[in-house]
């Protein structure tokens, strides 16, 4: 079994976002287990994973975003050396995060499943494409740079999509309290497991926010 090497680096301060009092949803943990996990991913879950996101876009922003919000992200950036021409966002959500991407690429696109929470997305907003991250309208190694957070890890996709000197951006908001969480080096093991070939990793934290930035070894 292959194994990459993974590199922890100092944690940083940051604002916690745990205090609102939000607990895990622990349905999409078992949604982001399985689906990174055991490859499983069928109608019911994209119907399922639609409709709730669905519901929820209305209020995303509003009740997510705050002036230290993609603090995580672009120290991930930063200090995770991630450069690229091309980047995605997969499960973009209402784009809270645009505001740390654009201007760091040529070209940024936002991928989600839910058309309401593009519907919503924020003024500042990257090109929108509706479409599931399983299924990516994407070529081959189109993608120098693919940023996750909070989202699914679909491995199969990652690996296709990513050029061969590529970076995953892996963030979690509220790290281990985040529903959509997996540990660095589950990342690291679902892509592996699936490629047959070893992944590195860098990884911190700001404040309760995890983030790793994946490669191939
Ligand atoms: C927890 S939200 C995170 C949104 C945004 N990244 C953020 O941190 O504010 C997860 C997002 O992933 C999207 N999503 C879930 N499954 C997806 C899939 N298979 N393909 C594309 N987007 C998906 C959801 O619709 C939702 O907008």
């Amino acid at each position: 079994m292959p194994s990459g090497a993974i590199e922890v680096l100092p944690a940083r301060a940051g604002s916690d976002e745990g205090t609102r009092g939000t607990v895990v949803n622990h349905r999409m943990r078992e949604v982001t287990e399985l689906v990174a996990g055991q490859g499983t991913w069928d109608a019911g879950m994209v119907d399922e994973v639609r409709v709730l996101f669905d519901s929820l876009a209305p209020e995303w922003t509003v009740t997510r975003d705050h002036p230290d919000r993609n603090l995580p992200l672009i120290d991930a950036l930063d200090r995770g050396g991630v450069e690229g021409r091309t980047a995605v966002e997969l499960g973009a959500g209402t784009c809270i995060s645009a505001r740390a991407l654009s201007g760091r690429f040529e070209r940024l696109v936002a991928i989600d499943l839910s058309r309401e929470m593009l519907a919503h997305a924020v003024d500042a907003a990257p090109p929108l494409v509706c479409a599931d991250a399983s299924r990516l309208p994407l070529a081959d190694s189109a993608v120098d740079v693919l940023v996750l957070q909070n989202m699914f890890l679909f491995p199969v996709e990652v690996d296709r999509c990513l050029a061969g000197e590529g970076s995953l951006v892996w963030v979690n908001s509220r790290g281990s309290e985040t529903p959509i969480h997996l540990p660095t080096t589950a990342v690291v093991a679902s892509l592996e497991s699936v490629t047959g070939s070893a992944w590195r990793a860098v990884t911190s934290m700001v404040g309760e926010a995890t983030w790793a930035v994946v490669r191939r070894a």
